[in-house]
């Protein structure tokens, strides 16, 4: 059983290696350091782990050491993935070991292609969507190994509610993964400061997108030195997707304050969902914070990427809330009558 609780340690710390490697490569986007380095899978010629130390500067430190990061994060993925097969019985949790094995390697793939094609946005918002998919599994990875899920647990049933605590859970998963990836798009279609005022867009709720409407904003943006002539003017596109990652904020942020409270009131049954709810509500509320700064700040690399970061946290949380109620009420529909929840029952 240790050696079985060294194998759920060394999960955990995959899964914090891995949120570094996810601030490591918001930090390359965000610095815009993506072609600093242009070849792959060498670094200027040089053998990977060969490329000296004092040539690491500027641009190449972020993108270098973002694939040093990038390589330890597989060799774990490996490592654990042999772990399970040697050590793990349920066959379910082995085969996510090496589907884990093989999402780090396709990631690999995408990153080192979008360097050889020169960062086209299909490539590098796949690569930003399976960054946080590959997160949210080896954070799953390390909950299917804890003594917690392994444990007895009761089976719990819940209060009748129009629509169970476990549904609730997976769909404000959805929200924020649809929310990411709208994220991504606008990130990688330059469109991260296409509406430069907020809560407002160009002073309306809608802007109009009309030719006549983009040149006066166009104008508006060279006038207030937030772009300079030369640059491509802001498009009709850019907008929309812009406004769309805004304004499925606020469906997301409502679903995850929903779920958040629904959880919390759930803490007798454990007080897991307490913590996990309560640290929902402090997260929605930071990444609201850090987006709004974003936009406010002309992108300040930091506040940008932990902005990128706390996306990743959220998803992950959101992925471990609905894994708990699964494990604790199953997959069905909450009770069709009285209330019932087992006194004494309560799950650590
Ligand atoms: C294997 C695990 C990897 C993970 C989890 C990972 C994760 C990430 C993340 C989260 C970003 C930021 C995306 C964004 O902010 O929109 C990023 C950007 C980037 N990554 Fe990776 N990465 C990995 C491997 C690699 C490898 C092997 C390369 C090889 C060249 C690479 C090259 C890049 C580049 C060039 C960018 C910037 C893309 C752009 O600005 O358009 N990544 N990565
Ligand atoms: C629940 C709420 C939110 C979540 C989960 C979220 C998540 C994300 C993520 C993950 C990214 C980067 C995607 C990637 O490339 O990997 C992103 C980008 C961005 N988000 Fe959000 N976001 C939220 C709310 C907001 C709000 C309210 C604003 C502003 C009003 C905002 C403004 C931005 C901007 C401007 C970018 C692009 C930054 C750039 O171009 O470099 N976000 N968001």
């Amino acid at each position: 059983m240790t050696g079985y609780n060294n194998l759920h340690r060394f999960a955990l710390f995959t899964a914090c290696a891995t949120f570094l490697l996810i601030i490591a490569g918001g930090l390359v986007t965000s610095t815009q350091s993506g072609l600093s380095v242009p070849d792959w899978p060498n670094t200027y010629g040089h053998f990977m782990f060969a490329y000296p130390l004092d040539q690491m500067v500027g641009g190449i430190f972020f993108e270098h050491s973002h694939r040093m990061i990038a390589s330890v994060v597989g060799l774990l993925t490996v490592l654990l993935a042999l772990w399970l097969w040697r050590r793990e019985e349920r066959p379910w949790v082995r085969n996510l070991g090496f589907a884990a094995v093989g999402i780090v390697m396709l990631q690999g793939l995408l990153g080192g292609l979008t360097v050889l094609f020169l960062l086209p946005t299909a490539i590098s918002v796949s690569h930003a969507t399976l960054a946080q998919t590959f997160f949210a599994i080896v954070v799953a990875l390390a909950l299917f190994t804890s003594p917690w899920w392994r444990g007895e647990l009761p089976r719990l049933i819940e209060r009748d509610r129009s629509i169970s605590v476990t549904r609730l859970c997976m769909i404000a998963t959805g929200a924020v993964y649809l929310q990411l990836i709208l994220g991504a798009l606008m990130r990688h279609l330059s469109a991260g400061l296409a509406v430069p005022d907020v809560p407002l867009a160009y002073g309306q709720i809608f802007p109009s997108l009309s030719p006549d409407a983009l040149s006066g904003y166009n104008h508006e943006l060279i006038v207030r030195d937030l772009r300079l002539s030369a640059d491509d003017p802001v498009t009709a596109g850019q907008i929309v997707a812009h406004l769309a990652h805004r304004y499925w904020a606020l469906a997301t942020s409502g679903l995850i304050v929903w779920t958040a409270v629904r959880l919390i009131g759930l803490r007798e049954a454990s007080p897991r969902f307490r913590t996990i709810g309560v640290v929902l509500l402090a997260l929605v509320a930071l990444q609201i914070t850090l987006g709004v700064m974003t936009v406010v700040t002309q992108k300040a690399v930091d506040l940008t990427t932990a902005h990128v970061a706390t996306g990743a946290l959220i998803l992950a949380l959101c992925v471990l809330a609905t894994l708990h109620t699964v494990r604790l009420y199953g997959l069905q529909r909450s009770a069709p009558s009285v209330a019932f929840t087992p006194r004494g029952a309560a799950a650590a």
